[in-house]
C-alpha cells in the first residue's frame, strides 16, 4: 500500500466471488431489492465456473426421471454424509433454476423434439445433465455475467483480493470464536492499489473450493479457499476438509479436464495393453462401446473409477509417460459428428494439450483432484453455521465453499454446477431478507475502519520482506498432496504430510514477497492465496489422519471398512493457527 489510505464502500449484501453461485447470489439479492457489492479476485467470466464441462444435473420428467431417483443416487454417492434435507431441496429446486437460466439465454443442448437434452454422468441410475455442448460452464457462466450488467443494483468490484471478514468485536482473549455480527469484509483493490471496506448488513461467501493444492488438479490456479480460511480465521468450522474428489480423467502433465461426458456419450477406458480393464475392479459387466449402461465399467461412480486405476496402476496395466502412468480414453468410435456437435472442447483439448486427434487417437488420461466437498458448515439456505449450529448472523456461503449437506463423501457428477445455482439463488434471498430484517443500527464508521485497519494489517506487511521463494513451496504443497492424500490414503504416509507441510509453513512465514508495488502486485496475490492453500491442506491432512475409516472419497488402506456411524469432521483453528479436528453426528441442519 503506498499510504495509508482505505476507501469505504457500502452496500446492503456484499458477495465475495464472481463465479455461478456468486452471480446468481447477487441477481436474487437485486432481485429481492438489495444494493449489491460483487466483490472478485478475477474478472467474473475468468471465475472457475468457466471450466465446467460436463453439465448440471436436473430431472427431466419427459425422460421418466424421478425426483426420488436423483435423490437416491445423490445419497448413494454421498455415502452416509449427505443430509437428506438439503439433498431434497437441492433435487427438488434444481429443474426451475435451470429453466431459469434458459429464460436468461442459456443455450442448452436439445432433443430433436426440442427439449432440454440429458446426458448420463457417472453414478447416475438416469440421464440427468442438462448440457451446452462441454462448454456447460463456459455459457452458464456467460449467461449470468449478461443478467448482471442488467441490473443498476448490482455494483462489480473486480480484482479487488478480499483478505477477511470483518467482524466488530475482537475475538475474546484465547478464543477464537466469531465475536459479534459479520459487519462487511476488507480487501484490496489491485488496479488502483489502494485497501477497501465493504461494509454491508450481510456478507455471501461464494469463493469456491480448494482443489488446486493439489499438484495433479483440473482447477485453475485461482481455485486456492480464499472463503474457507477467512471462515476459519473468524472462528468457524470447517467440515469434511479430507473429501476430496479425484476425477479419473484428467490430461497428464496439466491435469486438465476432460470431461465425464465423454465417457456419457460412449467413450470406452482402455489400459496400456488396450483392454478394458475397469471389470476387472468390480465395475463390470463389460458394456459395448458406444453403448453406454447407468452404473457400470465407464459411468461408475468417479470415486470407483480412480480406485481402478490406481490398482491398475499397482498391477502394472497402466503406460508410463513423463507426467506419470497413464490409460487412454478412446472414443474414436464415438465419430465425428458427436465430437463435433458434443464434444468440440474435448477434441480442442486433447489437440492442443496432449497432441492428439480423438477422432483417430488415443486420448492419455490419468485421475486428477477436482472438487472438495468440506467447506464452511452451511445449512440449506446458506446460513453459515458456528461449531454449535448456531446461526452466524449476517454470513451466508454458497457453492464449493459451502459444506451444506449435499454432496456428503462423494459428489454425484454434475451436481456442483445446481447446488451453486440453487444455494446462490437462496443465500442472496436470504441475505437481502436479513438486511431488511436488520434492526439494530451498523458500528459506528470509526469502529469499523479501526478494525479494517487491524486486520489488513498482517496481509498488507507480507510486502518487501522474506527469503523463501513462494512457488517453491506451492508445488511442494501439491507434491506432498498427490503422494499422500489422493486415492488412497495410509497413516504412515499422512503423518510424513503432516511433518512435510508443517515445515513449509514454516518457510511460509519467510516467504519472499519481492515486489512492493502498490498497484498489481501479484507476487504479493499469489503469496495470500499460498496462506490459504497450505492452511487447507494441513488441514485436510489433519482431518484424514482423523478419520480411521473409509468412506467415499476418502479411502484407508489402514481402516478399509466404513464406521458403523457416519460422522462429519471439524476442523477450527487456535489464534496462533494450530488446527484441532473432531467428529460431530449427521444432522440436517
Ligand atoms: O467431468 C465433468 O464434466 C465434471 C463435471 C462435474 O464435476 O460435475
Amino acid at each position: 500500500m503506498a499510504d495509508n489510505s482505505l476507501r469505504i464502500e457500502r452496500a446492503d449484501v456484499v458477495i465475495v466471488g464472481g463465479g455461478a453461485a456468486g452471480l446468481r447470489a447477487a441477481l436474487a439479492a437485486a432481485a429481492a431489492g438489495a444494493r449489491v457489492a460483487l466483490v472478485s479476485k478475477v474478472y467474473p467470466m475468468r471465475s472457475h465456473t468457466v471450466a465446467a464441462e460436463g453439465g448440471a444435473a436436473g430431472v427431466q420428467p419427459a425422460t421418466g426421471d424421478t425426483f426420488e431417483q436423483h435423490l437416491a443416487d445423490t445419497l448413494r454417492s454421498g455415502a452416509g454424509l449427505s443430509h437428506p434435507v438439503a439433498v431434497e431441496e437441492v433435487v427438488r429446486r434444481a429443474p426451475e433454476e435451470l429453466i431459469h437460466l434458459e429464460r436468461l439465454g442459456m443455450p442448452w443442448s436439445r432433443t430433436p423434439d426440442g427439449l432440454p437434452a440429458v446426458r448420463p454422468f457417472g453414478g447416475m441410475s438416469h440421464p440427468r445433465t442438462w448440457y451446452a455442448a462441454d462448454k456447460t460452464g463456459h455459457h452458464l457462466l456467460h449467461t449470468l455475467f449478461q443478467a448482471t450488467l442488467r441490473s443498476p443494483l448490482i455494483r462489480r468490484y473486480d480484482e479487488h483480493v478480499v483478505l477477511e471478514l470483518l467482524t466488530t468485536e475482537p475475538s475474546p482473549a484465547g478464543t477464537r470464536a466469531a465475536a459479534g455480527a459479520v459487519e462487511g469484509v476488507v480487501g484490496y483493490d489491485q488496479a488502483r492499489g489502494e485497501a477497501v471496506l465493504w461494509q454491508a448488513s450481510t456478507v455471501i461467501l461464494a469463493t469456491g473450493g480448494y482443489a488446486r493444492a493439489w499438484g495433479t488438479s483440473t482447477n485453475a490456479g485461482i481455485v486456492t479457499g480464499d472463503g474457507l480460511t477467512m471462515a476459519l480465521r473468524a472462528g468457524l468450522p470447517l467440515r469434511d476438509l479430507e473429501m476430496v474428489q479425484v476425477h479419473p480423467t484428467g490430461l497428464p502433465g496439466s491435469g486438465i479436464l476432460i470431461t465425464e461426458a465423454a465417457r456419457g456419450e460412449g467413450g470406452v477406458l482402455l489400459d496400456a495393453a488396450g483392454e478394458r480393464y475397469l471389470a476387472d475392479y468390480g465395475l463390470g459387466p463389460v458394456t459395448e462401446p458406444g453403448s453406454p449402461e447407468a452404473g457400470r465399467m465407464e459411468l461408475g461412480r468417479r470415486d470407483a473409477l480412480s480406485q481402478a486405476f490406481w490398482q491398475a496402476d499397482r498391477d502394472g496395466r497402466t503406460a508410463a509417460t513423463a507426467d506419470g502412468s497413464v490409460v487412454y480414453l478412446d472414443l474414436r468410435h464415438l465419430g465425428d459428428e458427436v465430437l463435433r456437435e458434443r464434444l468440440p472442447l474435448v477434441r480442442e483439448l486433447a489437440r492442443r494439450f496432449a497432441g492428439v486427434d480423438p477422432a483417430r487417437e488415443l486420448i492419455p488420461v490419468r485421475p486428477a483432484a477436482h472438487y472438495t466437498m468440506g467447506g464452511i458448515v452451511a445449512d440449506v439456505r446458506g446460513q453459515v453455521r458456528d461449531a454449535d449450529g448456531a446461526v452466524v448472523a449476517g454470513l451466508f456461503a454458497a457453492g464449493e465453499c459451502a459444506s451444506i449437506g449435499l454432496h456428503g463423501a462423494n459428489r454425484l457428477g454434475s451436481n456442483s454446477l445446481v447446488e451453486a445455482l440453487v444455494l446462490g439463488a437462496a443465500a442472496g434471498t436470504g441475505a437481502a431478507q436479513a438486511t431488511a430484517r436488520r434492526a439494530t443500527p451498523p458500528p459506528s464508521p470509526a469502529l469499523l475502519e479501526a478494525r479494517a485497519r487491524e486486520l489488513l494489517a498482517p496481509w498488507l506487511a507480507l510486502r518487501g520482506r522474506g527469503t523463501e521463494p513462494p512457488a517453491a513451496i506451492r508445488r511442494e504443497v501439491g507434491q506432498v498432496l498427490d503422494r499422500h492424500l489422493l486415492i488412497f490414503r495410509e497413516a504412515a504416509g499422512l503423518q510424513q504430510a503432516a511433518t512435510a507441510l508443517a515445515g513449509l509453513a514454516v518457510r511460509l512465514a519467510d516467504a519472499r514477497v519481492a515486489d512492493t508495488s502498490a498497484v498489481w502486485n501479484t507476487d504479493w496475490a499469489e503469496a495470500v492465496e499460498l496462506h490459504s492453500l497450505l492452511t487447507l491442506a494441513r488441514g485436510a491432512v489433519q482431518a484424514a489422519l482423523a478419520r480411521e475409516e473409509s468412506r467415499g472419497a476418502h479411502q484407508r488402506l489402514d481402516f478399509p471398512e466404513a464406521a458403523a456411524v457416519p460422522r462429519h469432521s471439524l476442523t477450527t483453528a487456535a489464534p496462533d493457527g494450530t488446527l484441532t479436528t473432531c467428529f460431530a453426528e449427521v444432522t440436517d441442519a
